[in-house]
Formats: C-alpha cells, sequence, structure tokens
C-alpha cells in the first residue's frame, strides 16, 4: 500500500483510534496484533524513542519489521528520535507506512518531510506541548499529517494537556481538511470526544486501551464516544 492509499484509508476510517505500540506485552507481539485487530484497530501507532530527543528508550526497525510481518494493517510511525533523517530509509525498508518526525528534532523539518513524500510514505510532523506552531505551520505544505502532542513526548500515561485542542484547531483552521489531524497523549474515554470536535481525526490511545482486559470493549467505547464527539 502507498503512503497515500494508507492516508486516504485512515481518512476513510475517521476518527480512528490508534492502539500506540508502547505499553503492549511485547512478550507476546503476535498475540497483542490478533486481539487489536479482532478490536477493530484501524492501523497500529509505533512509539519509536531514542533516549535522546526523549528521555525514553524503546525499540527500532527490527520491531517495526517484526510488526510488518504480522498485519496488513497501516503502520503509523512515530519517530521520537534526533535528527530523524538518519533512519528514513531503514524505516521505510522495516515496513513503515507514514513516518511521522518532530519539529523540534531536527534542523530542515520541511526537507526530511520532503523525503519522506519521495520515499512513497505518508509524511507527518508532530508536535510537543509548548512548542510554538509556526515551526509546524511554515511546513504544512510538505504534511500529510500533524501530530499534536497532548502529553510530552517520551511516556504513557501521562495527563491530558488540554491546551493542544486549540493547536488542531488552528491547524485545521490553516491547513483545510486536506490535512491529516492526530492527536497523542492521555486521550481515553473522558478526553476523547473533546479531541474529535476539535477536530482530531486519528486519535493515539496508549493506556487507555492496554490498561483494559478487554481491548476490544474498550477500543469500541472509545470509538463510539469519538464519533458522538466529532462535529
Ligand atoms: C508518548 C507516546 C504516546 C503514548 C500514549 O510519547 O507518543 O503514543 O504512548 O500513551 P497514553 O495514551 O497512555 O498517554
Ligand atoms: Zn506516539
Amino acid at each position: 500500500m502507498s503512503g497515500r492509499d494508507c492516508l486516504d484509508r485512515l481518512a476513510q476510517a475517521s476518527p480512528a483510534v490508534l492502539p500506540s505500540l508502547l505499553l503492549c506485552d511485547f512478550g507476546n507481539l503476535e498475540r497483542e496484533v490478533e486481539r487489536l485487530e479482532e478490536a477493530g484497530a484501524a492501523a497500529f501507532h509505533l512509539d519509536v524513542m531514542d533516549g535522546q530527543f526523549v528521555p525514553n528508550l524503546t525499540y527500532g526497525m527490527p520491531i517495526v519489521a517484526a510488526l510488518r510481518r504480522l498485519t496488513r494493517l497501516p503502520l503509523d510511525v512515530h519517530l521520537m528520535i534526533e535528527r530523524p533523517e538518519r533512519y528514513l530509509r531503514e524505516f521505510r525498508d522495516s515496513g513503515a507506512d507514514l513516518l511521522t518526525i518532530h519539529v523540534e528534532a531536527t534542523a530542515e523539518p520541511a526537507a526530511v518531510l520532503r523525503s519522506i513524500r519521495d520515499m512513497g510514505l505518508g509524511a507527518g510532523l508532530a508536535v510537543n506541548p509548548g512548542t510554538p506552531l509556526d515551526g509546524v505551520e511554515r511546513c504544512l505544505e510538505f504534511c500529510d499529517l500533524a501530530l499534536v502532542m497532548s502529553v510530552p513526548a517520551g511516556f504513557g500515561g501521562q495527563p491530558f494537556d488540554r491546551a493542544a485542542l486549540e493547536r488542531v484547531r488552528r491547524l485545521r483552521q490553516l491547513a483545510g481538511d486536506r490535512l491529516l489531524l492526530e492527536m497523542d497523549g492521555g486521550i481515553n474515554d473522558a478526553t476523547i470526544g473533546d479531541c474529535a470536535a476539535a477536530g482530531a481525526q486519528l486519535l493515539v490511545v496508549g493506556s487507555g486501551i492496554f490498561r483494559a482486559s478487554d481491548y476490544g470493549e474498550a477500543l469500541r467505547r472509545l470509538t463510539s464516544l469519538a464519533s458522538s464527539g466529532k462535529r
């Protein structure tokens, strides 16, 4: 599937809840993927962290490649790494469909986004709470997706930062309907309706799914809350 097909598929599925693979059971990845597919996940959000850009270390290309072998669903790869331009080809070759870089992590985000698109992948730009939006606004023409963080990147289970809602509304106003808007961090039953109402189409959820005993029930409830919140 091309990056463009993947983006179109996700736009059609919106509002879509994307499980964030950070708090899942990596010792049973095949079973986790099966459970999440049965639960109706539209895509998987993969949290890649390098211990430099964020004070946490997770996984890289081998896990992306393992997931590629386990599922046909889109892989939405969130690169929380310094100078992501160093690894674009490797993540493409590992099976990523969307590559999202952080505006704070590279000197030339527009050039990196162009490279991602040139590889046929969906190009996403993420922004942490507190980072001024103007860096993202300057790159909008090179983005297929903007990821507005509602927690500081680095850890699951953090409290939702409501200031992210206004940032989503502002990006929708500037970019129009072309841009796929994603939110990530602290999204749960209490906050997902507001995220969808603000215009977020992809809603990344970690603890709200992985701390539930029944992934399907959690995902269905969250999707229904997002749909009723959507305006
Ligand atoms: C944080 C990650 C998020 C996080 C979401 O750096 O990008 O995807 O895992 O987890 P929750 O939903 O628990 O905030
Ligand atoms: Zn993430």
